[in-house]
């Protein structure tokens, strides 16, 4: 199979353009600057010849898209109908990476794929719409939400803890929110796997088994280190005000990926 990735240099982009590579396919991997999926006509001149493409492009900054919540639904709701509307015209199937924030986070168990969106956030709202946008032009498209990415190829939260526990003996980290890490390897081998098993257009879960806290995430990561968790304390959101808000309980069903911890050893790994 011939496979295209927009957002191809970021970090989930990367990863999945490079488990392609080991796996002996065929895989174009552009950025912004090569295809600027705002532009159909850029789109359009890209997207010849391909017979998948994963739009793993987005405005990613959450807290920025509060005020720049035009300039996100460009990239996250048009852009995404951009490179929907081809793949249809082109006959290639699409994998779309979405968020847990299309979901307002109040929910007590895990968030199935029909559930309803309530967006909380800028960030979502262009996320959902996105969505939305997709399933308005194509709908054989596989629109797979994930959360809470780390990956090696990009600033994630792995990378912040290890530099301020070289920095800090103690740090503080929010432990209300609950959610799902999730390595970029293991969602990148998650979108080959619904391809290959030709698995019908709709809503998917690619997050993590298991859920955590962003505290108990930084825990792990220092006792995976070698490092003292007891110097990671508890804090609540409230001691963190964020521009944008942040939904409180984020975890999503369907959790086919491996436990969120389990990743970690290689990629603690990596970095020290
Ligand atoms: N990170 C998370 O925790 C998280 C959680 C849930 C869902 N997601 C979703 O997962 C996907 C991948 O996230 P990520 O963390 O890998 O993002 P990322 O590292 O920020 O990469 C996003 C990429 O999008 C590209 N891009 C931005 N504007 C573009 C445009 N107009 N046209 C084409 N490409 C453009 C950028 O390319 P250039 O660098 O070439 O400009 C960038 O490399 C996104 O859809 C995101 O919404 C992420």
């Amino acid at each position: 199979m011939r496979w295209l990735v927009t957002g191809g240099r970021g970090m989930f982009g990367t990863d999945l353009t490079l488990l392609l590579q080991e796996r002996g396919e065929d895989v174009v991997a552009v950025g912004s600057a090569e295809c600027d999926i705002r532009s159909l006509d850029a789109v359009r001149a890209t997207m010849t010849g391909f017979d998948v493409v994963v739009n793993a492009a987005a405005w990613t900054a959450v807290d920025d898209a509060e005020t720049h919540e035009a300039e996100a639904f460009a990239i996250n709701a048009t852009g995404a109908r951009n490179v929907a509307l081809v793949a249809a015209e082109t006959g290639t199937r699409m994998v779309h990476i979405s968020t847990d924030y299309v979901f307002d986070g109040t929910a007590t168990e895990p968030y199935q794929p029909d559930h309803p969106q309530n967006p909380q956030s800028a960030y979502g709202r262009t996320k959902a719409a996105g969505e939305w946008a997709i399933r308005a032009v194509n709908r054989d498209a596989l629109i797979v939400r994930t959360a809470w990415l780390y990956g090696e190829h990009g600033p994630n939260f792995v990378k912040t803890m290890l530099r301020l526990a070289e920095e800090r003996e103690t740090l503080t980290v929010v432990d209300d929110q609950v959610g799902q890490p999730t390595w970029t390897r293991d969602l990148a081998a998650y979108v080959v796997e619904l391809v290959e098993s030709d698995s019908p257009g709709g809503y998917y879960h690619g997050s993590s088994s298991g859920q955590t806290t962003w505290f108990g995430f930084a825990q792990e990561i220092f006792r995976v280190a070698g490092l003292d968790p007891a110097r990671v304390l508890p804090c609540g959101t409230r001691d963190f005000p964020t521009p944008a808000r942040r939904p409180a309980y984020s975890v999503l069903g369907e959790q086919r990926l491996p436990d969120w911890a389990a990743p970690l050893a290689t990629l603690v790994g990596t970095q020290t």
